[in-house]
C-alpha cells in the first residue's frame, strides 16, 4: 500500500492527555503493520501474518481501550457509557475478523483490505473525532464545575 502516511500519528490527533496519546500511537503502529502486509507472500504465510495483526488489534482492545475506559471512569466522564459501547463494538468486530481469518474458505486478501479499512476508520472516526470530543467535553465539564 502506498498511502502509509495516513497511519502516521501527528499532533492533530492529540487528545492533550499524554498517556492516552501514547496509547493511540500504538494503534497507529498496528494499522501500519496491517497496511504493510506484503501481498506477494504465499496464501498460508499471508493468512498467518494477517491473524497475527488481528491479534495485535485484540491486544490493543484488551490493554489500551480498557486503560482509556478506566481513565474516563476515574475522571467522571459523562459520556462514558456511550463511549465504552464504541469500544465494545470494536471488540466484537475484532472477534469477527479473527474468526473469519481462521476460516479456510475466507478470501484472505479481501479480508486484509477490510481489516485495513477498519483500522483506518478507527483512526479517522474514533481517535480523531470521538475520543477528542469526549475528552474535550470532559475538560469543559470539569471547568464549569469549579
Ligand atoms: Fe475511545
Amino acid at each position: 500500500m502506498t498511502n502509509n502516511h495516513k497511519f502516521v500519528w501527528n499532533d492533530s490527533y492529540s487528545v492533550k492527555v499524554p498517556v492516552l496519546d501514547e496509547q493511540h500511537k500504538k494503534f497507529f503502529d498496528i494499522a501500519k503493520h496491517i497496511s504493510d502486509l506484503p501481498d506477494n507472500r504465499d496464501y498460508s504465510s499471508f493468512r498467518k501474518s494477517l491473524i497475527l495483526t488481528i491479534v495485535e488489534l485484540a491486544r490493543y482492545a484488551l490493554n489500551s481501550l480498557r486503560y482509556e475506559e478506566e481513565f474516563l471512569i476515574k475522571h467522571n466522564c459523562n459520556e462514558c457509557e456511550e463511549h465504552c459501547a464504541f469500544h465494545d463494538r470494536f471488540r466484537e468486530k475484532v472477534k469477527d475478523l479473527l474468526k473469519r481469518a481462521c476460516d479456510e474458505k475466507e478470501d484472505i486478501h479481501k479480508l486484509s483490505d477490510e481489516v485495513s479499512a477498519f483500522a483506518e476508520n478507527w483512526i479517522t472516526y474514533h481517535i480523531a473525532y470521538v475520543d477528542k470530543k469526549c475528552i474535550d467535553n470532559m475538560i469543559i465539564d470539569k471547568a464549569n464545575n469549579f
